[in-house]
């Protein structure tokens, strides 16, 4: 087993591998004053593990309810968190006690959000059992639901009591969903450098998933820690996320995320290289490792179709886009930019 201590305001152990799951009961047992726990689920994941984990800790003496929501980022929304708060109230969950989420990034983002909003704020424990929620989303205590008008609208920052990632759920996710995952896991690889980018041209992730989850949790440990609210430096986990999120939009999300990113980090990273920020072996060796886990690095979409997209976005203003763009392999920087000098950038870095 791996453990990442956090040291947020609230501080927690992220622990990492095989078999987690079966020593959940006695973890919180001996964790959590809860007599009630809600596990909450998708429709894919609990019929996996759910059930059993509902069983186990029934046995193990807490009152177990679950809530099962339907798969997929429609899910993540106000009429589900609504229906789920209703869910907990109904259970009798009172501040003493605890949501489990156990699922990928959607069940912890709304799982999250509903416990620091239950009764102002109840603990939950994340389980993350797709990778991108093992590597991101389970760490941080970023919590939200989306709103019609944009993604992660309504939130709140909340960092789980404890994070158990058991890696044998990994087994069950679909390819498409461990490439997604791997995209992230390259980003991490281009913000820390070695040995971590080099490790993952070695061998592939899923034959070291205890190793590499736990060398991006610590990555991202260090950003959190350094940065809880998102105020600055965590910005720099957003590489490749800018123009990513534009291929994501402009293609109807019909790219998912992991792709978008993979696409984002090779147009910035070659658009770096050909502005003078860095040498040719930065996006050299970034495309070769996003190509070895079949993940895209070119786009359709013209800088032009890319700029409005992103310019329209919510997150960014007319006037100020920001770019993380990386000086070396293990060193990236941000800058803020014009609407223009965004298009520059996007045409340097291969679009038409
Ligand atoms: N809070 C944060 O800091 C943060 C960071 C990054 C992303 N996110 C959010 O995370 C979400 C994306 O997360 P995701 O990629 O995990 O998506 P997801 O939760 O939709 O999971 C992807 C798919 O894999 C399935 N799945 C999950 N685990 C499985 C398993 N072990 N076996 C079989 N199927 C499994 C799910 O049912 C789903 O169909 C987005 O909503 C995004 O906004 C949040
Ligand atoms: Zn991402």
């Amino acid at each position: 087993m791996t453990s990442v201590t956090v040291k947020t305001g609230k501080p927690y152990e992220v622990r990492i591998g095989a078999g987690l799951l079966q020593e959940a009961p006695a973890v919180l047992r001996a964790l959590l004053p809860a007599k009630r726990l809600m596990v909450v689920s998708d429709d894919n994941v609990f019929p996996l593990y759910g059930e059993a984990l509902v069983k186990a800790l029934t046995e193990a003496g807490f009152m177990t309810s679950s809530y099962v929501m339907e798969s997929g980022e429609q899910s993540k929304n106000l009429t589900v968190y609504g229906d789920l708060l209703g869910k907990l109230c109904e259970a009798g969950l009172t501040r003493d006690d605890s949501v489990i989420a156990l699922g990928g990034g959607v069940v912890g983002d709304l799982a999250g959000f509903a416990a620091a909003t239950y009764q102002r704020g109840i603990s939950y424990v994340q389980m993350p059992t797709s990778l991108l929620a093992a590597v991101d989303s389970s760490v941080g205590g970023k919590t939200a639901v989306d709103l019609p008008g944009g993604k992660n609208q309504v939130g709140a920052f909340c960092q789980p009591a404890l994070v158990l990632c058991d890696i044998d759920t990994l087994k069950t996710l679909p390819e498409l969903e461990y490439r997604n995952g791997c995209a992230e896991i390259i980003k991490y690889g281009m913000l820390l450098g070695e040995p971590l980018f080099t490790r993952l041209s070695e061998k592939p992730v899923k034959e070291m998933y205890e190793e590499i989850i736990g060398s991006c949790v610590a990555v991202k440990r260090d950003y959190v820690e350094a940065d809880e609210f998102d105020r600055g430096l965590r910005m720099l986990l957003n590489l490749g996320h800018t123009a990513g999120h534009g291929v994501e939009l402009l293609s109807g999300f019909t790219v998912p995320h992991g792709q978008g990113v993979a696409i984002g980090m090779a147009i910035i990273a070659r658009a770096a290289h050909a502005m003078g920020y860095c040498d040719e072996t930065v996006p050299k060796r970034l495309i070769k490792l996003l190509n070895m886990y079949g993940l895209p690095t070119e786009t359709e979409f013209t800088a032009d179709e890319l700029t409005a997209a992103v310019a329209n976005d919510k997150k960014n203003t007319a006037t100020s886009m920001r770019i993380v763009y990386p000086e070396a392999v293990g060193s990236c920087k941000v800058l803020s930019v014009s609407k223009e000098t965004f298009h520059e950038w996007l045409k340097a870095g291969g679009l038409l």
